[in-house]
């Protein structure tokens, strides 16, 4: 568990991400039928076509996770499911029925919320799973079954592999539950094919490295930040939040971005750096009305989006490129530039990056 030569563990596991999306999918594809082989769920076909209801419990990072777990496994499979604080869930009355499986998704295995939230939903008659990256974990130990998302050892305590690694293994359930009920083969294979090629896209984004460096040194004496999504990039926003607060001990906040109009555009003006996550999605026209709003107000914009979104490149006064992919896996490729902004404005300010 060495540095490897770079300067923290969090930009090393920043850049290991190519690999750790890799390893995540290792072994689990079928390209020629588009199925997924998930053995560690230890379920029959017939007992995953009864699976009713999904709850997704965790914590700071792996919560995120957990939400755009949800708009994947609810997209592809039609099956509700719902996502908790872990801990929130462990200390209020949760309803769980016949038919419910948990998810305990944490990177560690061992926080403590989570696992007593896992305990709480196994008295009360849930199937529960773990989605750990430590194998042999307390979680992964306590959960009937599970997935491994072999990311490897995350030194830093701001999760950066863990989460991609965590998303990826959530696609992965998407298509596993989604091919038992609403996914073709051929559209399982088109998903597939989509993501093989995550691996070098977050490859190719990293090659921007330097660009997104140069952009920290523009924004990091800003104290405050707001980060803007739709659907899935929702959550993208609140990680990429996360992770600036985390580890620059800046405010920044997370926010639906058709919801800022009821209040936090009140706060949009020079001072406030806003990043939109906005890539060519079906929800890109409706957040190409919102970063007019913010423009219209002064506010500084950072853009994340794909070649080509000229009305973006034309407010945004930072644009930063992603390859284009399915909707519901831009997530996997959007948090990458969030993860190296929070990064280098971390270290400009001078904080301990690796144990904030
Ligand atoms: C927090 C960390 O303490 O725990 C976050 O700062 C992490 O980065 C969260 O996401 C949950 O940890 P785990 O190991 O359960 O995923």
């Amino acid at each position: 568990i060495e540095k490897g030569g770079f300067p923290h563990f969090m930009l090393k596991e920043i850049f290991e991400q190519p690999e750790t999306i890799k390893n995540a999918m290792r072994g689990r594809l079928i390209p020629a039928t588009g199925d997924v082989r998930l053995g560690g769920l230890d379920m029959t076909e017939e007992q995953l076509r009864d699976v009713k209801r999904i709850l997704l419990i965790g914590c700071g990072t792996s919560w995120h996770a957990g939400l755009i777990g949800e708009y994947m496994i609810e997209e592809k499979t039609r099956i509700p499911v719902e996502v908790e604080y872990a801990s929130e869930f462990r200390y209020r009355n949760p309803v769980i029925e016949e038919g419910t499986v948990v998810f305990a998704i944490s990177q560690s295995g061992e926080t403590v919320d989570t696992l007593a939230a896992l305990r709480e939903a196994e008295k009360r008659g849930a199937r529960c799973m773990g989605i750990c990256n430590v194998v042999g974990s307390t979680i992964a130990r306590e959960s009937h079954a599970g997935v491994y998302i072999h990311a490897g050892p995350e030194i830093g305590v701001a999760s950066t592999k863990a989460f991609t690694s965590q998303i990826t293994v959530l696609a992965l359930l998407a298509l596993v539950f989604g091919r038992l009920r609403t996914i073709s083969s051929s559209e399982g294979q088109k998903i597939i094919q989509a993501l093989m090629r995550v691996p070098d896209q977050v490859a190719e984004i990293l090659t921007m490295h330097e660009e997104i460096r140069k952009i920290a040194e523009e924004y990091y004496h800003h104290n405050n930040f707001l980060y803007l999504g739709r659907g899935a990039n929702y959550p993208v926003a609140l990680e990429g939040a996360l992770k600036l607060k985390e580890i620059s001990y800046l405010h920044a906040e997370g926010y639906p971005a058709a919801e800022m109009k009821h209040g936090p555009i009140a706060l949009i003006d020079e001072n406030m750096p806003v990043v939109f996550i906005c890539p060519h999605d079906n929800a890109y026209q409706k957040i190409v009305g919102n970063i007019c709003e913010v423009k219209a107000r002064k506010g500084k914009i950072i853009a994340i989006t794909n070649e080509g979104n000229s009305e973006v490149v034309e407010m945004a006064d930072h644009v930063i490129y992603i390859p284009r992919t399915l909707d519901f896996l831009y997530p996997i490729l959007a948090v990458i530039p969030l993860q190296l902004l929070a990064y280098h404005i971390a270290v400009l300010r001078g904080c301990n990056v690796d144990q904030p």
